[in-house]
């Protein structure tokens, strides 16, 4: 089966620094890679390697089942690239600039307009369509700039961190509208810092640091592997916590143990869960009564900060 895209033990040095020391993976047609990492790990690197923009050091990508290198012209016909840097014509008009990039992409005239107003409305640039591009706050700029790649067709779109400067309401929209687009067979590889992004649009994530994957795996097996401490919180009836704190710390010896309310107990630790049944059974030969049990799942961020820190 081709892979839509095939990186294996890529590497992109600057001189002495190694922005990208041997990654490997791959993407399928139709699903979302989201990189992960903290600045400075070698993301926009990445993307630029993949995008034909800089030429690898050394390693073998494959997109669309062809070498980067030799087919640069033939793949980058096929993929759309949203980069980190704002990139925009200061006096051209944010409807004129749509129009203009369908231009560029050979979009025939009657698609093209129909695609720029489509784009318009579903981004919200309507209100400001005729105002010019150096006239734009930070976050509108950044919609223009994404809901432009979006005026040709393409295969696989590159997303650099697009939703930085975004407010919640158009982050999501811009999640959504990409969402929508793979459901109709777009692949996309995102980088984000934002975790809830990421579990939100991605099938798949690698963390990266300092050049190097550390972690690959769906958000949720990630939650899994990497999850660490989760805390169990017990709520008891007619019991104090003051009064069951000397149980549960003989069972939960080396987690953190609270109070949290006059009847609520939070045990912290890597083994919350496994606890928490012996803690039940201790509770109930003690005549304590509970009135309810919550766990808290990790979260994708933790699991970032987690590996993150094992890395380093
Ligand atoms: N053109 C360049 N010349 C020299 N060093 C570079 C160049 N581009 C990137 N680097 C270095 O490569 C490393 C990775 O940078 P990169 O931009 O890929 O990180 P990133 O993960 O995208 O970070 P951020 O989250 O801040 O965007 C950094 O140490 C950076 O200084
Ligand atoms: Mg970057």
């Amino acid at each position: 089966m081709e892979l839509c895209v095939h990186v294996s033990d890529l590497r992109k040095s600057y001189r002495e620094v190694h922005a990208v020391d041997g990654i490997s993976f791959d993407l399928q047609y139709g699903r979302v890679f989201g990189f992960l990492g903290p600045n400075g790990a070698g993301k926009t690197t990445t993307i630029r390697v993949l995008t034909t923009l800089v030429k690898p050091t050394s390693g073998i990508v494959k997109i669309f089942g062809k070498d980067i290198v030799k087919h640069s012209r033939e793949i980058r016909k096929r993929m759309g690239v949203v980069l980190q840097e704002p990139s925009f014509e200061a006096n051209l008009r944010v409807d004129r600039a749509l129009e203009l990039y369908g231009l560029m992409w050979g979009m025939p005239g009657e698609k093209r307009r129909d695609r720029a107003r489509e784009l318009m409305e579903k981004f919200e640039l309507v209100s400001f369509s005729n105002m010019k591009n150096d006239e734009l706050s930070i976050g509108q700029r950044r919609r223009v700039q994404v809901a432009r790649e979006f005026m040709h067709d393409m295969d696989l779109l590159f997303l650099d961190e697009p939703t930085v400067g975004l407010d919640p309401a158009a982050r999501r929209t811009l999640l959504d509208y990409v969402k929508k687009h793979v459901r109709g067979g777009l692949t996309v590889f995102f980088t984000t810092h934002i975790m809830e992004e990421a579990e939100y649009l991605c099938d798949e994530i690698a963390i990266i640091n300092k050049g190097k994957i550390i972690a690959t795996d769906t958000p949720v097996g990630l939650k899994q592997k990497y999850g660490g401490v989760k805390a169990v919180e017990i709520k008891l009836k007619d019991s104090t916590a003051q009064s069951v704190m000397q149980i549960i710390g003989q069972i939960a010896d080396g987690s953190v143990i609270e109070m949290t309310a006059q009847d609520t107990i939070r045990i912290s630790s890597a083994e919350a869960q496994e606890m928490l049944v012996k803690i039940i059974e201790s509770l109930s030969k003690n005549a304590v009564q509970i009135e309810s049990v919550s766990m808290n799942p990790p979260t994708l961020e933790e699991v970032f900060l987690t590996v993150i820190g094992n890395g380093t």
